[in-house]
């Protein structure tokens, strides 16, 4: 993932994750407006929390999920680009996850929320953050007919803005495999900055491959969504 192509794997989940989920809480509220209309929603309990885009619903996994994961990570142009991912992958490994990502969750140190767009009756993606515990890394992918029109920018923005203002933390820690440019551009345009090289395993190309590490501070996220916002008052 981003390394969803990271270390990260919304596709077959390391354990080591845990941390409570909250109460139920109330209605709908902003989110403080610098993703656009994105609104946030906590009807019922907070790993339950559904984040609104302009196009978007980010919402909770559901069993019934597993034929739409194991058919886009079933596809190399997906999973070649993600880490932990088994390789072929199989219906049988989109239960398996979904079963650790419930526990995960539950234990608190994972957050995974499903893209879902109108008019989609299957799910399109998946944004997650782990390390809750830590500093969180965020990973994600789209399946490949969705891609090129904003979904995982819009997306990604989304679970980030999520990350500093309900969740409150101040970096989030990211990457992309050597050669992931539209990633790296998804990232870069969010306020990442590139820390470091790294070799992540991959499972689906078989070992090691060469990884650009990033992370994101609160206040360049919050910079970028500005210039963002002023960017699209530009162009009406
Ligand atoms: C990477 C991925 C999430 C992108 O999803 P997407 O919805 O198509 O991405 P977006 O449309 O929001 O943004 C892609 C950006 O990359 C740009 N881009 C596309 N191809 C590019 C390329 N070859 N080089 C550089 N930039 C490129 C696009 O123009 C866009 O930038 P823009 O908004 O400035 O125009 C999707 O391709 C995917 O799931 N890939 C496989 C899994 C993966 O790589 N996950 C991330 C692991 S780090």
């Amino acid at each position: 993932m981003a390394s969803i192509g990271l270390s990260v794997n919304f596709g077959h989940l390391s354990l080591r994750c845990v941390s409570p989920e909250a109460a139920r809480a109330g209605a709908a509220f902003s989110a403080g407006g610098l993703v656009g209309k994105m609104v946030e929603v906590m009807p019922q309990s907070m790993n339950e929390t559904e984040l609104l885009t302009p196009r978007l619903r980010l919402t909770a996994l559901s069993r019934g999920d597993a034929f739409a994961i194991a058919d886009a990570l079933g596809n190399f142009a997906v999973s070649c680009w993600l880490a932990r991912v088994p390789w072929p992958y199989r219906l049988e490994d989109a239960y398996a996850f979904l079963s650790q990502a419930e526990l995960a969750t539950l234990a608190g140190d994972v957050r995974i929320f499903a893209i879902r767009a109108e008019g989609e009756p299957a799910l399109i993606g998946l944004v997650g953050l782990q390390g809750l515990r830590e500093e969180p890394e965020i990973g994600y992918w789209l399946a490949e007919p969705h891609w090129g029109k904003g979904y995982a920018s819009e997306a990604v923005a989304a679970v980030l803005d999520h990350t500093f203002s309900q969740l409150g933390f101040a970096s989030v820690r990211s990457g992309v495999f050597l050669g992931n440019d539209p990633s790296l551009r998804i990232q870069k345009k969010l306020g990442f900055e590139i820390v470091g090289k790294s070799l992540r395993v991959c499972d689906a190309r078989g070992g090691a491959q060469p990884h650009i590490d990033t992370r994101l501070k609160v206040a360049n996220f919050r910079h970028a969504m500005m210039r963002k916002k002023a960017d699209a008052a530009v162009e009406g």
